[in-house]
């Protein structure tokens, strides 16, 4: 435990969070004064200081990583603010890279590269789309592929309008990657062009309708096996949903150390199942690190590696990246230029919590 600045801080017990089992209606008293020697929950440590232990009661029984640094403005969660600590994002370690010098390349098969723990890189190809009218498709994630949660769908829209889709028990997190033209949810319109996030709630129908050819990957959640084609529009638009369309705006973007994040939709933007977010990456090889959600990413810039336990494979634009829940992982910039990614996850929440 240090204390950085020696005076009436919070000792920063841990620089990543603690995973901790909760069980639902069960009080705990979480360690805000980073003495307790039974991190995250307090030990009685206190004593003599301004702090006090935060009691809750867990709501229901899961997983959760609670704060370990003392900075979180969400306590006793981890809200990634261990990783502003530092001016840099955590780097592996020489010792680290030593451990991993033997890491396996694992060379893509169908265009799948399979890594440790059922993650995978895979390079789309489109001589594997299914057509539907105008509309390109095939997927990339889904319950074939070892994901619980997630599906992810690659669409490639031809000029012209495409035929609708509903998913009467799914969101869908879609998100531009190419081209311009409008999306219709139900009787509503939007503009969408490259970087561009858009919403469709559970029940609605939407489509393309593509002023030029348009490359669009589909997070829908909870997964399905294939797009549901419907004649046409169901009349249900949920009112409550307030952004339909969130584009790249890097006045938005959150920093992360030397990285950034802009996360396009999300429980705040009436996304429930899903968080979609845009990141940056420098030149850089990240700690191995985990989450606990399931994610699916996709490479907009940028080359790299990817790395799990005893494998990794190589990433380049256009490459999507499948990671289980809790799956260890690095995502390795070797690009000068640095790497840009859209990310997909659930359960919906922040992206830079990590352990
Ligand atoms: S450990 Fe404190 S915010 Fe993550």
């Amino acid at each position: 435990m240090t204390d950085p600045a020696g005076t009436d801080e919070p000792l920063i017990a841990g620089r990543k969070p603690c995973l901790v089992k909760l069980e639902r209606g069960k009080r705990y008293f979480w360690c805000s004064c980073g003495r307790s020697r039974s991190q995250p929950f307090c030990d009685g440590s206190h004593a003599g200081t301004r702090f006090r232990p935060l009691m809750f009661v867990a709501e229901k029984s899961e997983e959760a990583l609670l704060c370990a640094c003392k900075r979180t403005a969400s306590p006793p969660w981890c809200d990634g603010a261990h990783n502003n600590l530092q001016d840099t994002y955590e780097e592996a370690s020489a010792e680290e890279i030593a451990a991993m010098q033997g890491a396996k390349l694992v060379q893509r098969k169908d265009g799948k590269a399979v890594l440790d723990g059922g993650a995978y890189v895979l390079t789309p190809d489109a001589r594997r789309d299914q057509h539907e009218g105008t509309l390109g498709w095939q997927r990339l994630i889904g319950a074939g592929d070892g994901a619980k949660h997630i599906s992810l769908f690659r669409c490639a829209a031809e000029p012209g309008v495409s035929p609708w889709q509903m998913h009467p028990h799914s969101e869908a997190a879609l998100f531009v990657v190419s081209g311009k033209g409008t999306v219709q949810i139900e009787d509503k319109r939007f503009d969408a062009g490259p970087e561009t996030g858009i919403f469709v709630a559970r029940g609605e129908a939407f489509r393309f309708d593509a002023g030029e050819p348009m490359t669009i990957v589909a997070a829908i959640c909870p997964q399905v096996d294939a797009p549901a084609f419907v004649d046409g529009p169901t009349g249900h638009c949920d009112a409550a949903i307030k952004t339909r369309v969130a584009p790249v705006d890097h006045a938005k973007a959150q920093v992360m150390a030397d990285r950034f994040f802009q996360v396009l939709l999300d429980k705040s933007t009436g996304s429930h199942e899903i968080t979609q977010f845009i990141g940056e990456v420098p030149k850089s090889r990240a700690a191995m690190h985990r989450h606990l959600y399931e994610e699916a990413i996709v490479i907009l810039s940028g080359r790299g590696m990817m790395w799990t336990e005893t494998k990794k494979a190589a990433v380049a634009p256009g490459d999507i990246i499948f990671l289980p829940r809790r799956q260890s992982h690095s995502l390795e910039c070797t690009d000068a230029g640095g790497l840009r990614l859209m990310g997909a996850f659930y359960p919906s929440g922040s992206p830079a919590i990590n352990y």
